[in-house]
Parts: C-alpha cells; structure tokens; sequence
C-alpha cells in the first residue's frame, strides 16, 4: 500500500538522509571542513565542498591533497563518491544540509573578526532553499547562531524564508554544533568524539542529531544553539586557564630548583580531581589562544569581565619572553650574548607531529630572537619554508639538521617525535629545552624553561 499522505519537508529530508541521497555541502575546506566532508563521503554521501580560495579547491579536484595527514588516496576515495570542490555558491541550491567551517580569528583589536561568518551567509543565502538544514560548526561567542546567522540568512535570502524556531515544520532548520577535533591526537577515532548539538527549535534540532549520527557514534543534543557554542568556549577556556597554571608553576619551579614536570607525572598518578596539562614556550593554534576572547569580548555587553580568560591570556602571551629570558641566560653562562649568536630553532608547528604553525609561539621566538640581534635559522620537517602570515613577516627556509656545532644555541620549541634528542644534545653547545623533550638526557648543556 502507498503512503497516501505527503511527507512534511522535514521527514522529507530525514529520508534522503537515512537513505544516503542527501547532498551536503560543506563550507571552508580547511583543517575542519576538509576532515568533515571526508567523513560523509565515506559514509556514502555526495559532498560538495565550498571554498573562497580557487587554489584549494583546484588541489582538491586534481585529486591531491594540502593538509599532511590527509592523504590523495582519501580525496580520490571521496571523488569517487561524489566529492568535488567549488567556488560556486550558486551550487549551495542543490545542496540539502550546509555545514559551514569559516575561519573565526580575532581582528586587530583582539576581538571578533565574523567577517568571515558574515560573508558566507550573503553568499549563500540568495541561495538557499527551503526545508534544507544549516548548520554552522566555526568556534564563536554564544548567541551567534541566533543572533548572526539567523538573521542574515532571514533577510538576505530575498524571498521572505525564515528559520523554523518553533515546532513548525516549514523554513530553514538552523542549528550550531561545534567542532571538537584535537590535531596530531590519535588516541581517539573521529567517530568517536561525542558531537554536541543545539538546535534552533526542535525540528532543526532533530535533523541535525539525524545527520550527525550518520558519521559520529554519539551525539549530545543540548537546549540551544547557545548552550552548544558556550560548551564548545568553556572546554578552550578550561584548557587556556590550566595551560596558563602550570606556564606559571613551571617559572616558580625553575627558580626553586624543581622539576615541574616531575611534579605533574607525580600528581597525574592521582585518580580523581586531576587532570594533567603541561607547560610550553606559549599558546598556538586557531583555538586555545584565540576563542576564550570570543567570550571575554560578548561578556562585556553584559557588564561582565572575564578575569580568568584575561590573567590567562597575559600568563600565555608571557612565555615566548621567558623563553627569550632563559636563553639570554643560558648564552650569558658561557660569555655571550643574543645579539650575534647563531641560534637552531627546531618545530616552527604550534605542537608536534602536525602541520599547522597557526598563532605558534615559534614564530613569535624567532622574531624575538632577531629583534635582538640573533642570526636565527630553523628546522621543521614539515615546513620546507615559512614567509608572513597574520602576525608573522619571516621569510626562511628549512635548515638540515646537520653540523649543530655551529649553533651557538639550539632550541628545541616544537618536540616532533622525529627528533634524535640525544644526538641533538651530544652534538650542540647549548640546548634550551621548553618542551621536556630532553627528558632523561643528563647534560650541563641542556637549559629547562
Ligand atoms: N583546526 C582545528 O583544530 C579546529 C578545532 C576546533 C574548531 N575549529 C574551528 O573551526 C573553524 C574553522 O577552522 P579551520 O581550522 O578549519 O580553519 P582553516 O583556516 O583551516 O579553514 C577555513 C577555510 O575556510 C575558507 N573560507 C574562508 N572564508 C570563506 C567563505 N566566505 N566561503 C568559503 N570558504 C571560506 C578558507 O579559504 C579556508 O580554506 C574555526 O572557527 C575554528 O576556530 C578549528
């Protein structure tokens, strides 16, 4: 017997979900997007990625890949599933759920930058259709999804379409759902990190749980797009604050002559209450150092100062000095100075074993370092060059990790797992450590900081 009565836009749409003929669109095609479309195509989905950058999307489509762990053989899997690239937004018509991964930094200001949120949504709004699912996944300050994407989408698709907020089963379905990756972590599978949901009311909150649950074994469906961007800010916020703790620890430790790492293994033996972070030469990445001002930035409507994220931030900015501090010293210690010395910087990445230098304390030491007069040079097997970025103006190229006793310092900012550390301290003059990676390596060479 056939189904006399027509399916509402939304079980419509579950369907072609649950039976794998829906097409997603995934917007921004970076360390987030990239991953994501990959993951739906995998699971028999035809993806259509969305990007500005012409160069992007032509890699893509030539079947090649710009993100190390991400191999050709994946892209061609995926091509073969569907999966092309674009600069086209007008494709975003044939697309029925859109995930949107865009950039979200801060501006000059330090607070911010939602241009480009802001420019997507234009973009895609004259084309979006109604009954379709919109999900945005880009780190931001609660209240965006409400009070940013909602509104664009509402007044910029030029054909009077509005977001289903409450039970009603017509519009767009618009919901958040923050994206929890851990680069360069392979303890845990993708599948397998639970993937927190809010939904702007109940139907966009059930298609979106339907469209996740096909690529992540548990979703957490939370009361509102803004409990779900606020889990995603306190879960940065939490590590800023504690990486912030033992930065501190760690410069009290050196001047009392402990080992702050000794400290947390010992303290990590305790099974309850504890949680081990540990100490570096500063804060990298597009998240740790950047989203906590998200908040601080939306607290000030409320009359609110955001103490924590602040002292945090300041403790964190700090370090790459201290780094600066503890060479002077080490240099100090046989006669030298910055100014003039030949100073190895090994690991430009902001951690090791990736290939992301976004907001890397390295770049911001080897500027240091040259400021004050250094000869600095680098190593990073994933880097053959770097020139400027945002916050960054180097132009270098990589170094062969050969001769070290030329250096009069090597230091090691990035612990890549490639490093032979014993034979880099065998070979070097002075090493300064701010990593722990010479741990068990007993040398008068070697400076902790
Ligand atoms: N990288 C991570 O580990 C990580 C983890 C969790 C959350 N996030 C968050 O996810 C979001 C994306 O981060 P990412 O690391 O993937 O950034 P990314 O810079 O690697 O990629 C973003 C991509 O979006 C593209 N883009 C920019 N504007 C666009 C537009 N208007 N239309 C289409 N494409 C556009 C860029 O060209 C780029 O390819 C950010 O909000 C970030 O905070 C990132």
């Amino acid at each position: 017997m056939t189904n006399v009565f027509p399916l509402s836009a939304s079980e419509a749409l579950k369907t072609r979900i649950q039976t794998r003929e829906a097409k997603i669109g995934v917007v921004g095609m970076g360390y987030v997007g990239l991953p994501l479309s990959l993951l739906f195509s995998g699971e028999g989905f035809a993806v259509t990625g969305f990007d500005i950058d012409a160069k992007k999307v032509d890699i893509l489509n030539g079947g090649k890949s710009y993100i190390v762990r991400i191999s050709e053989t994946e892209i061609l899997a995926a091509a073969k599933n569907g999966f092309f690239a674009t600069c086209d937004y007008s494709l975003i018509a044939g697309m029925d759920a859109i995930i949107i991964c865009v950039p979200t930094p801060l501006n000059d200001h330090h607070e911010p930058d939602m241009s480009y949120i802001t420019g997507t949504l234009r973009a895609m709004a004259p084309h979006v259709q109604p009954g379709k699912l919109i999900v945005l996944e880009s780190t931001t300050y609660p209240g965006t999804t409400e009070e940013v994407v909602v509104p664009i989408l509402e007044k910029e698709n030029g054909r009077g379409l509005l977001a289903a907020r409450g039970p009603e089963d017509t519009g767009l379905y618009v919901a958040f759902s923050p994206e929890r990756e851990d680069p360069g972590n392979d303890t845990v599978a993708r599948r397998d990190i639970p993937k927190v949901i809010g939904g702007c009311g109940p139907v966009a909150l059930d298609l979106a749980q339907v469209i996740y649950s096909c690529i992540f074994n548990r979703t957490v469906l939370v009361s509102s797009p803004a409990v779900a961007e606020m889990t995603k800010l306190l879960e940065n916020i939490y590590r800023c604050v504690n990486i912030a703790l033992v930065n501190e620890l760690k410069q009290l430790c050196l001047r009392m002559g402990i080992d702050i790492f000794e400290v947390i293994a010992a303290a990590k033996t305790k099974p309850f209450g504890f949680q081990a972070f540990y100490p570096g030469p500063g804060l990298g990445g597009h998240c740790i150092p950047i989203d906590p001002f998200y908040l601080s930035w939306k607290a000030r409507e409320f009359d609110f100062h955001t103490r924590f994220i602040e002292l945090a931030g300041e403790v964190n900015i700090n370090m790459p000095y201290f780094v600066i501090e503890q060479t002077a010293a080490g240099l100090n210690e046989q006669e030298k100075s910055i100014k003039g010395s030949k100073i190895l910087v090994l690991g430009l990445a902001y951690k090791k074993d990736i290939d992301d230098l976004r907001e890397s304390p390295s770049l911001t030491i080897i500027e240091l370092l040259r400021q004050r007069g250094a000869k600095v040079f680098y190593n990073d097997p994933y880097f053959p060059t770097v020139g400027h970025g945002r916050n960054y103006d180097l132009n270098m190229t990589n170094t062969p990790l050969d001769d070290l006793g030329q250096y009069d310092a090597v230091l090691i900012s990035t612990d890549h797992s490639t490093y032979d550390y014993a034979r880099i301290v065998n070979e070097s003059r002075l090493v300064i450590d701010t990593r722990n990676a010479t741990k068990g390596i007993v040398s008068k060479k070697v400076v902790h900081c």
